[in-house]
């Protein structure tokens, strides 16, 4: 008899066969969002789940899989799953590191310079049939090229952002606790500085860094007040690391120039008072949203599923003491 494993949302058909080779599969193609009671209910009986960043694997849900033996997000963050709960329950979790990372530096600089150059608001304008004629005066953007460009959190991500500034001719600032090697800081031509530096200095922000409770509004309205009134924050991480109420009081008041998100507090819902402004460039948490990206990131939750599954221990495993 296979295995029970559950596969909490819509995923590519192909990563549901391939599961199927191995497992009795219960799957979520319809993508209801199951939610707290929803995964209580799904798990009961499960050894495995294939989960998504939007599935709160609280210590509860874990409390009510007596079966489970592997949850395997198919993303990098992992802040939805309680670490401390699963290693108490002997239950192996993981994530997807690597394979998103380009993808999700594209889109980073796809905000950076939507921000810089006013892109959505410019193409509001002309959908809008406002566009009367060209003007000297029009649409003033900020440039890019030999600009400062700030990384918050200079992990694989935010190493592949900064190797993509090489092209604009920019300098490339960082902060992160522990400063790189000198070899990965020449590859990424980049150089570290203190937080409070990397905020007066970036004409561009970048922030890469992992959700955590220590990281919960670690940019508020006192960081914001040291960045230059010309600069762009630009947030493809998660939300809740930026004090949204201060960024958009920012924004609003021209003390920040503009701003690129693609995570929001308390996602899927957001503060509205982002709508009412035009310095703005949104998307929805669409960071590794390409087929190839999201294939290689399901296709790895399913190789870590297989191995945890078959008592190997899975390649992204992030409670080695469960194995031990
Ligand atoms: C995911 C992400 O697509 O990997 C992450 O941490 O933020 C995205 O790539 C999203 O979290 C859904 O799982």
């Amino acid at each position: 008899m296979k295995a029970k494993v559950l596969v909490s949302r819509a995923v590519f058909p192909e990563v549901i066969a391939r599961l199927r080779e191995h497992f009795d599969v219960d799957d979520n193609q319809a993508d209801v969002i199951l939610g707290v009671e929803g995964l209580k209910a799904r798990l009961a009986d499960k050894v495995g789940a294939l989960t998504a960043a939007t599935d709160p694997l609280t210590a509860e849900v874990i409390a009510a899989a007596p079966k489970l033996k592997a949850v395997c997000n198919f993303a990098v963050g992992y802040n939805n799953i309680d670490l401390a709960a699963c290693t108490g329950a002997g239950v192996m979790a993981t994530n997807t590191p690597g394979v998103l990372d380009d993808t999700t530096a594209d889109l980073a600089w796809a905000l950076l310079m939507a921000t810089a150059r006013r892109l959505p608001a410019a193409e509001r304008w002309l959908r809008n049939g406002e566009w009367k004629g060209w003007e000297f005066v029009q649409w003033l953007g900020t440039d890019v090229h030999h600009a400062t460009l700030g990384i918050l959190g200079m992990g694989r991500i935010g190493q592949t952002v900064a190797r993509r500034a090489l092209g604009f001719d920019m300098k490339v600032i960082y902060h992160k606790r522990t400063p790189l090697s000198a070899e990965t800081e020449a590859a990424c031509r980049a150089t570290w500085v203190d937080k409070a530096t990397l905020l007066r200095e970036s004409d561009f922000l970048v922030l890469l860094l992992p959700y955590s409770p220590e990281n919960h509004h670690l940019i508020g309205a006192a960081e914001l007040a040291l960045m230059k009134p010309t600069a762009h924050l630009i947030n493809v991480a998660r939300g809740g690391i930026v004090d949204d109420e201060a960024l958009i009081s920012a924004l609003r008041e021209g003390r920040l120039s503009g701003a690129g998100l693609d995570v929001y507090e308390g996602e899927p819902k957001f503060n509205p008072g982002f709508l009412e402004l035009d310095n703005v460039a949104l998307t929805p948490h669409i960071g590794s949203s390409s087929r190839a990206t999201r294939m290689a990131m399901a296709m790895t939750a399913a190789d870590n599923l297989i191995a945890a599954l078959a008592g190997q221990r899975p390649p992204n495993l992030l409670n080695p003491e469960v194995v031990k």
